[in-house]
């Protein structure tokens, strides 16, 4: 093909981005065929202008802080899990009735590279070591069937919660491949459904596309925001109406204590009427890197620790808590409506984000360079950005330690958010699981071991001994419980109450396991 005749070249030149060809003529008729046809496909117009608002909304958030303009999410659109007990059974209820009534699905975030993590492969597909080896896609399924079966039985109806997963170019093959190789962990195959995100290519500085060889752009995912667009492409919201869906809940692959299609939160929801609400953990350090839910202008938005001073940061309220605590752990209810207004009306709306990252790039000598300090950008959408649009916004709180542990980073010496952490973090939650139901682990000499306590977020993450679970050093109690037993610590009184466990403990289908197994 030529890219003269095809008009490329031109395409190419009006665009800028006329480097593309540079290598043109060194690469075969094969290379030039792929690499003409990668190319066809994109409009370098609307990549230049996603670059153009992106830089410009980038540039201008570095500078302007947005303190004066942010104000904490108010009590009357906060549920908690700890401040409202006396709510918590009649949402739960709530819930249950809308998955009984085949009324809710699941969306899955799952289109991400896990760079961090180090892995070629799709991270749900990640084992993170736990005693039954279950990956993180096996957990959360399992999770999914047992909340349909805890919905049919309090209701005595048959239903289905379907599973929308989404993943990008580079992961769709392997992981629709590993859940028709498990038969999609006891969940029907028609409710196993995946769509793909869109890739966008990485650019330089001054907006160039990058060549990761010669005949090949640098592509990324385009953010877990990149949601909104692929719903529309994959015709999902036409599905969703299809199947009679009106909420869904969505969230990250990486959480291993995510409560999938959590009925309490959803119940939460929709006895509030919203159209929108964010899941959130309490943010206790002022310092901690993570986003805060809040309203900005009025209206609600997560604000990043960068874009707030220190001063705002630690700002506490007469009880002590910060003021701006509500930890975004990209955890989401959405109404049907609400979703498709976004995806049929406001999603070109959404500007993308910039992330410098460190991008392998070809030289102008046609030489591959892997620079070790940030020399481009990645564009991309965030899943949260659709707040600002929703006309009832709510937020709930819940633990931390119960609800959310991320896995980001490959083990190694001082790192959080690993394979080891969160495989603790599991099994720490599962072990206060079995002693609520009235268990006890006993140790070597025979002696029970004390509870640990529940209910001070970041630093309830302790051993008996008070010991940092966090950094992974230490070794907590091995206690694993099948999702397909348990979804959330009910059900376990009848196998272990009054009873005593030597770890490692395992609690499946099959029974109650005590393991003998080497480190954890
Ligand atoms: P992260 O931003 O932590 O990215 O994604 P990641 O891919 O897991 O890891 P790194 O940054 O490359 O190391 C948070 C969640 O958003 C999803 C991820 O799959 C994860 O569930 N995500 C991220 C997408 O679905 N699409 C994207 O383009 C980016």
């Amino acid at each position: 093909m030529d890219p003269n005749a095809s008009g490329l070249a031109t395409r190419l030149a009006e665009a800028g981005q006329s480097h593309l060809l540079q290598f043109w003529e060194e690469l075969s008729p094969q290379e030039q065929g792929d690499f003409a046809q990668d190319l066809q496909k994109m409009d370098f117009q609307e990549i230049n202008g996603f670059f153009r608002k992106a830089m410009e909304a980038s540039g201008g958030s570095k500078e302007e802080k947005v303190d004066a303009r942010m104000e904490p999410v108010p009590r009357e659109v906060l549920g908690s899990v700890t401040r409202d007990r006396e709510s918590l059974k009649d949402w739960e209820e709530e819930g249950l009735r809308c998955i009984s009534q085949s009324k809710v699905a699941v969306l899955l975030l799952a289109g991400g590279q896990g760079t961090r993590l180090g892995v070629s492969y799709p991270k749900g597909m990640y084992d993170v070591g736990l005693p039954s080896h279950k990956t993180l896609f096996q957990i959360q399924a399992e999770r999914i069937v047992k909340l349909q079966q805890l919905a049919e039985q309090k209701h005595n109806i048959r239903c289905s919660l379907p599973w929308y997963i989404m993943t990008s170019g580079r992961t769709m093959a392997s992981t629709k491949e590993y859940f028709s190789q498990h038969n999609y962990f006891g969940l029907k195959k028609d409710n196993v459904i995946f769509f793909q995100q869109g890739m966008l290519p990485a650019v330089d500085y001054e907006g160039k596309l990058i060549l990761e060889s010669k005949g090949k752009l640098s592509m990324a995912p385009d953010g877990n925001g990149g949601l909104y667009r692929a719903l529309r492409n994959e015709g999902i919201p036409d599905d969703m109406q299809r199947r009679g869906i009106e909420f869904v809940h969505v969230y990250c692959v990486d959480n291993i204590l995510v409560k999938v299609a959590d009925p309490s939160f959803i119940g939460f929801c929709v006895r509030k009427g919203a159209d929108c609400g964010a899941k959130v953990v309490e943010k206790t350090n002022p310092t901690e890197a993570v986003g805060v839910v809040c309203k900005v202008d009025g209206r609600y938005q997560v604000v990043e620790y960068s874009e707030i001073t220190l001063a705002t940061a630690e700002q506490r309220n007469a009880d002590g808590r910060l003021t701006f605590n509500s930890g975004n752990v990209a955890n989401h209810f959405f109404s049907f409506s609400f979703l498709r207004d976004i995806v049929q009306k406001y999603e070109p709306e959404l500007q993308h984000h910039v992330a410098q990252k460190k991008i392998p790039y070809v030289d102008s000598e046609g030489r591959l360079v892997k620079p070790d300090k940030p020399n481009g950008i990645k564009m991309e959408k965030f899943v949260f950005d659709i707040f600002q649009f929703a006309k009832t916004f709510v937020v709930y709180e819940v633990l931390r330690e119960d609800e959310f542990y991320p896995l980001k980073n490959a083990d190694g010496q001082d790192a959080k958010d690993t394979p080891t952490t969160a495989r603790h973090a599991l099994m720490s939650l599962h072990r206060r699981w079995l002693l609520n139901a009235g268990g006890h682990f006993i140790d070597e000499n025979g002696r029970h071991v004390p509870a640990i306590p529940s209910g001070g977020a970041e630093d309830s993450f302790t051993d008996d001994g008070g010991r940092n679970l966090k950094d992974g050093t230490d070794l907590p109690i091995k206690c694993e419980i099948s999702p397909l037993v348990s979804y959330g610590g009910e059900g376990l009184e009848e196998l272990v109450k009054g009873r005593e466990f030597h770890p490692t403990l395992m609690i499946d289908e099959r029974g109650v396991h005590e393991l003998v197994t080497n480190g954890v």
